[in-house]
């Protein structure tokens, strides 16, 4: 299914759209835009999985998220790549650093993330990596190891500088409803100098939902927000944003695009 637009990071499985999940997976896939929905945990990476296998346009990442690194075990690097064996599973999502919130240890979490991009260099996936008031330590892990997979910083929040140094790492930027809001002149400057070929654009949904729909749950028929605040910021057509960060996406995740 040759989709316009790629939600590269959604949270579709969550609760929030246990009433109209449905519904939800349709207005996406109506409007030509696929999504990856990452999992935070094995029992969420299995939902993903089941979401997108049951969706043509819908694709997995499973993982587990740093605020459910202290209920990560040895064995669940076992079950993650069982889990990945599944066709629909494109990524090893979401994993990370987060020292804001902290609800996990900070040593359970560089514990979980090491392990968790050692599975995704012995997989050949990408990674989706979360960052949250963690860049030096996160920097850190990537920078010590021989081998780094692919991937995305998700929902990327910092100047042009650490954008950069970001994508010399091979990754590309995430995207995401924030950069629609009033206020962070930092990273709109930064977005205008961004290469577009390493950018790929998300939700994060059900969470940092973009004007106009700000305050409200957000959902993967959102991105086109995201997509014209690119666009607006750049001073280029959506058209080519959207071209040019399907593209990336599509090649990155190896999303089969016919
Ligand atoms: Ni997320």
């Amino acid at each position: 299914m040759k989709m316009k637009l790629i939600d590269t990071h959604a949270h579709v499985d969550m609760g929030h759209y246990d009433d109209d999940r449905e519904e939800v997976v349709e207005r996406a896939l109506g409007d030509e835009t696929g999504f990856i929905n990452m999992g935070l945990n094995i029992d969420s990476s299995k939902k993903s999985v089941d979401l997108a296998e049951a969706n043509e346009g819908v694709y997995a990442g499973v993982g587990f998220h740093p605020h459910e690194a202290s209920n990560f075990e040895s064995s669940d690097s076992g079950r993650l790549k069982q889990l990945s064996q599944s066709d629909s599973v494109v990524a090893i999502g979401e994993i990370g650093l987060d020292y804001y919130r902290d609800n996990s240890p900070r040593e359970d979490q560089r514990e979980a993330f090491r392990t968790q991009l050692d599975l995704a260099c012995e997989l050949g996936l990408p990674v989706s990596v979360h960052n949250r008031s963690s860049t030096e330590d996160l920097l850190r892990l990537l920078k010590e190891r021989d081998e780094l997979p692919s991937g995305v910083t998700h929902s990327f929040f910092g100047d042009y500088e650490l954008g950069m140094e970001f994508i010399d790492l091979g990754l590309h930027l995430g995207l995401s409803g924030p950069l629609t809001f009033d206020g962070d002149d930092e990273l709109n400057r930064a977005v205008k100098r961004f290469p577009l070929d390493h950018l790929v654009l998300e939700t994060d949904c059900p969470f940092l939902t973009p004007v106009p729909h700000r305050g409200k749950r957000n959902e993967p028929s959102y991105v086109r927000h995201v997509a014209d605040e690119v666009a607006n910021i750049k001073g280029i057509s959506r058209e080519e944003v959207a071209e040019i960060t399907t593209e990336n996406a599509m090649g990155l995740f190896d999303l089969n695009g016919e």
